[in-house]
């Protein structure tokens, strides 16, 4: 019997929980159409907007590798490493909104089983920018997206009414959710960025605005290192660099941080993992926490283009856990979804060798730390 890995996410059905997230793997409809040929059951575009898009001069990304004989950490091309993470600072897709319109209907003519989600971008700093979100989210939706992915996490933006500067606030984030969630006919994700406190806010305002789910995360906000030889950023231009974002294996325990705060404090909503998957191994924690899908970009990037191997793995990996699993009478992601999701706790209910010793970094009658020598947090 063949395994059922089909999943039923936000109202729509997905021949498999994995998906292609918003980045270069997306960002043509000859890629979306070799993604579908290979075996994703969703991708997320690149995302669209409707502001001028210029990208730096000369390299967009580049993976960071460690030896694995030694401490170096370098993106040069090397023998003996192992990928440590991508690093880019890529703005959105540079092709306008006409250019993409037709091209979704067409995409979804060929796969009209597949899932296309479009991923779109507007400012939010006027009434003019709320329409732009409300004119993006129609046009694709019109043209055929199954949903749309709303882009409050980009971290490389100038304007502070974008991206990230967007998905800081919890506030901006339920009005511009609401604004799309006015004329959006498909379900609304929200994809939040991971540079924030405390998540949990910023995910509540989304669902306040009335997001139908949370993608999670976004890169995280960094800098490449500095070449010891020459002085350089490894990456720059003309000897400048501005911050970018951090993918790949390096952010999966920190993606899962952000993602296993959200779970807890919304288990009945839906999520989608994004951060350093590359097989399945990966992609179980998210789906362990309590996520109905996954989404993949670096492992994709480095895999001809759009992760034909990749997805291929995901697809076995997870047939063959079921099958280990088949004695516990799992027989698709819901029997096994957030299994573990209740075991992040706080540290102080975690067992000490004497538990009576502890009083969460408090002295025994509650004083503040440092009133007892000994019983301070560390
Ligand atoms: C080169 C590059 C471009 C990206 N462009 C976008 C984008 O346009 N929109 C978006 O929402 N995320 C974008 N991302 C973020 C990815 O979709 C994803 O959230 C992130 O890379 C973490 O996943 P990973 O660890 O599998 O790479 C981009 C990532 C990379 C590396």
């Amino acid at each position: 019997m063949t395994a059922d890995l089909s999943v039923l996410f936000t109202g729509i059905r997905f021949e498999n929980p994995f998906l292609l997230s918003s980045a270069p793997p997306t960002e043509s409809e000859s890629n979306i159409l070799r993604a579908f040929e290979a075996g994703w059951a969703g991708v997320v575009t690149k995302t669209i907007g409707v502001h001028p898009v210029i990208n730096v001069k000369g390299p967009k990304t580049n993976f960071l590798r460690a030896d694995t004989e030694s401490p170096r950490l370098s993106m040069k091309k090397r023998p003996g490493t192992a990928l440590h993470s991508s690093w880019n600072w890529e703005l959105i897709s540079d092709k306008p909104l006409d250019w993409w319109i037709g091209r979704l209907s067409r995409v979804k003519k060929e796969h009209p089983k597949k899932v296309l989600i479009a991923s779109i971008m507007a400012g939010s700093g006027s009434d003019e920018e709320m329409r732009h979100w409300q004119d993006l989210a129609k046009a694709c939706q019109e043209d055929g997206a199954d949903a749309l992915e709303l882009n409050l996490s980009c971290p490389h933006m100038d304007r502070p009414d974008m991206g990230s500067n967007i998905g800081k606030d919890q506030e901006l984030i339920s009005v511009v959710t609401q604004a799309v969630r006015e004329v959006a006919r498909v379900p609304v994700w929200a994809k939040l960025t991971p540079s924030t406190t405390d998540i949990v806010e910023e995910a509540k305002g989304a669902f306040l605005g009335g997001a139908d789910a949370i993608s999670s995360s976004n890169t995280f906000t960094s800098l490449p290192l500095i070449d010891p030889e020459a002085l350089e950023f490894e990456m720059n231009v003309e000897g400048y660099v501005s911050t970018g974002g951090l993918g790949g294996p390096a952010i999966l325990p920190l993606s899962l941080a952000k993602m296993a705060q959200m779970t807890s404090a919304f288990p009945d909503k839906s999520f989608s993992g994004i951060g350093g998957i590359s097989d399945f191994s990966h992609a179980l924690n998210y789906f362990l926490l309590g996520c109905g899908t996954v989404q993949v970009c670096t492992a994709a990037m480095l895999d001809h283009a759009v992760g034909p191997n990749v997805v291929r793995n995901l697809i076995r990996g997870m047939e063959e856990f079921l099958e280990r699993n088949a004695h516990r009478g799992w027989e698709r992601l819901e029997d096994f979804r957030g299994l573990r999701r209740d075991r992040v706790v706080p540290h102080s209910q975690i067992k000490r060798p004497d538990d009576a010793d502890y009083h969460g970094g408090y002295g025994a009658e509650g004083q503040p730390a440092g009133a007892h020598a000994g019983t301070t947090a560390k």
